[in-house]
């Protein structure tokens, strides 16, 4: 293995835009997956985690850069909805995430949650990447599943290629409008200030190579200091809910550090803090979505960064959006409970 191997967890990403822009449907057509067919009215309503190993990034990206380095051990990505009844997710998405994919449908423009999403990762100094979905609905679009986008746009007609432009030019100049520069990745010669646009489509693929290489080529680039793997954890309750054969189970992200199988953990609840155990730790299979329900893998341990699924006794009270705290042999049970009650 390169140097930096282990020392890097897995950057999480969270994929962010108005409704129906294509979130949900752009993680399908690399997952190989139809959770979005399974939505009801189509509509995603919670926040969804799904881990992409590093090797199948590379087998995908392949066309493009056969030997990019990619020091990760994947991806751990992050869906969330785009109605606009759902700020409260979407912030505590863009809290979570190390780096962003802004999803704009090339049809629309900027749309009020476009807008929502780009004001919530500006606050935190998010890194992000504009995908501009959807180029497959242009009047006369040429398919080339999986194609590099460069690949795709010199295969159009002249007809084509100016729309595109066009409607590229119009994008650019609302996300200016916003404040924000921004440029199509492959002309971006200045990646520190002008913010990239990938044009994707969530249908026929293509432009997915480059947007999942420039997001781990970017996170490593950029982020070394903050994907360091710290051995303290770091864990979010995303929801609180019944799992068949399990009870009630919580959904958790694991940002930093190992969780245990036996682990002893410590969260909030309204009525004070819950002191409990794990019992089991389950994720789905890689490229399967947390929040769809499938079989689990069972772990003794997990490391960051993993979407997982925790089963114990309690779990019922615990609170969507609060951390959980493990208490190791030489923590103060009661300081560890003080801080719980923070969140
Ligand atoms: P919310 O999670 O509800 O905010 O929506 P979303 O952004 O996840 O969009 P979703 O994946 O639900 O897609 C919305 C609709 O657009 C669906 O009917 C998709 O089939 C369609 N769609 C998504 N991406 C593309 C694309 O690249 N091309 C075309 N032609 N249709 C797309
Ligand atoms: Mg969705
Ligand atoms: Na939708």
């Amino acid at each position: 293995p390169h140097k930096g191997e282990e020392t890097l967890r897995s950057p999480i990403c969270c994929v962010m835009g108005h409704v129906d822009t294509g979130k949900t449907k752009l993680l399908d057509y690399i997952r190989g997956t139809h959770v979005q067919e399974g939505e009801a009215r189509g509509i995603t309503q919670q926040i969804g985690a799904t881990f992409f190993p590093v090797e199948n990034i590379r087998d995908r990206t392949k066309e493009l850069k056969a030997d990019a380095r990619l020091n990760v051990p994947g991806l751990l990505v992050i869906d969330t909805p785009g109605h606009e009844s759902f700020t409260n997710l979407r912030s505590h998405g863009s809290g979570l995430c190390d780096i962003a994919v802004l999803v704009v449908n090339i049809m629309h423009g900027l749309e009020p949650q476009t807008i929502e999403s780009l004001n919530l990762l500006r606050k935190r100094n998010t890194e992000f990447i504009v995908a501009l979905n959807k180029i497959d609905r242009l009047y006369g679009w040429k398919t080339q599943p999986n194609a590099p986008i460069r690949k795709a746009l010199k295969q159009q007609s002249k007809d084509v290629q100016n729309e595109f432009d066009r409607r590229l030019i119009e994008v650019i100049t609302q996300l200016k409008e916003q404040g924000l520069n921004t440029e199509l990745y492959y002309k971006n010669k200045d990646m520190g200030e002008t913010f990239n646009i990938v044009p994707t489509s969530a249908i026929s693929g293509e432009g997915i190579p480059d947007l999942l290489l420039l997001l781990i080529q970017w996170s490593q680039k950029t982020m070394v200091e903050k994907l360091t793997f710290r051995n303290v954890v770091q864990c979010t309750v995303l929801e609180v809910k019944v799992t068949k054969g399990h009870g009630t189970t919580i959904d958790v992200v694991l940002v930093n550090g190992v969780l245990h199988e036996g682990d002893q953990i410590v969260f909030c609840s309204l009525q004070g803090p819950i002191v409990t155990t794990i019992r089991a730790l389950l994720t789905p299979h890689p490229m399967q979505e947390l929040r769809v329900k499938g079989t689990y893998l069972h772990h003794k341990a997990i490391k960051a960064a993993q979407g997982i699924k925790i089963t114990g006794q309690g779990l019922e009270h615990a609170i969507a959006g609060t951390s959980l705290y493990v208490v190791r042999r030489d923590d103060d049970l009661e300081e560890v409970k003080e801080s719980a009650m923070q969140d």
